[in-house]
């Protein structure tokens, strides 16, 4: 007779999956084929995973699409992905809003061109009551900023007596992240075999559940998506107590 486990394997799905979208460069580069048509074959993936995560009844689905540190690439590549950006929000933000897709951005968005700061608030506006998944897309995105604006907010906070440096909390805190109002994510997936967080969500992953798997972005997935979800659902989540 198989032993019982020694505690609850959790079977409801991660309420939120962070995805670090790794691997367009060498998917291009065994090809033949110039980076640009990996980052465009990525942003297919990207379609694939949203609904994915809808079939799965994940509710909060964090993608990481351009980080801070991504302005060190050459210009001709962040122009080709400030343009698939472009491309994907007006393509697809008729079809996020007819599925009940909530839309919203992280990151500092004041450094991105204009007519992205506008398409990213009239994407966000037009989803804004959309009570279906909550996709997010972190774009300029870097956790050290992240943390350093909400401390100069805190900052700003005390000086001006609204706060209290004692009222300063793990919550009062969470609440000045780009993410404030955003459950932290229960499982984080990088794809491409790097195994390192790259400035993602470093507050938000602090119990977090992390997959690497080796498959690059393009190549991935909902079969890739689900077996991710399915290792998830055999861990055991301890927050730092013992064994149930
Ligand atoms: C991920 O793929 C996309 C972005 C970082 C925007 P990469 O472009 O990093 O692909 P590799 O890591 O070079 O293969
Ligand atoms: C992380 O990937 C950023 C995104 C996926 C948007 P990178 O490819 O930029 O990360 P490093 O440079 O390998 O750490
Ligand atoms: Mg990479």
């Amino acid at each position: 007779m198989p032993l019982a486990p020694a505690y609850d394997e959790p079977s409801s799905p991660p309420t939120h999956i962070a995805i670090i979208m790794d691997g367009n460069g060498r998917w291009a580069t065994a090809r033949g084929l110039p980076r640009f048509a990996g980052h465009q074959r990525g942003a297919e993936a990207v379609r694939e995973v949203v609904e994915g995560c809808k079939h799965f009844g994940v509710r909060y689905l964090t993608l990481y699409a351009f980080s801070s540190e991504n302005w060190k690439r050459p210009e001709a590549e962040v122009n080709d992905l400030m343009g698939l950006l472009r491309v994907y929000v007006k393509r697809e933000l008729a079809d996020l809003h007819k599925n009940d897709v909530r839309i919203r951005f992280i990151g500092k968005h004041d450094a991105l061109p204009s007519d992205i700061q506008e398409l990213i608030a009239g994407a966000e506006e037009r989803t804004r009551d959309n009570t279906g998944l909550n996709l997010v897309i972190a774009l300029n995105y870097g956790a050290r900023n992240e943390i350093i604006d909400a401390c100069r907010q805190l900052a700003e906070d005390v000086r001006e007596g609204r706060l209290m440096p004692n009222e300063i909390t793990e919550q009062t805190f969470a609440s000045r992240l780009y993410t404030n109002g955003i459950p932290n994510p229960d499982l984080l997936i990088r794809t491409s075999g790097e195994q390192r967080l790259s400035n993602f969500l470093l507050w938000q992953s602090a119990y977090c559940e992390l997959s690497f798997v080796d498959t690059l972005w393009p190549d991935f997935t909902q079969e890739h998506l689900a077996k991710a979800i399915a290792d998830y659902q055999k861990r055991e989540r301890r927050y730092g107590a013992t064994s149930a």
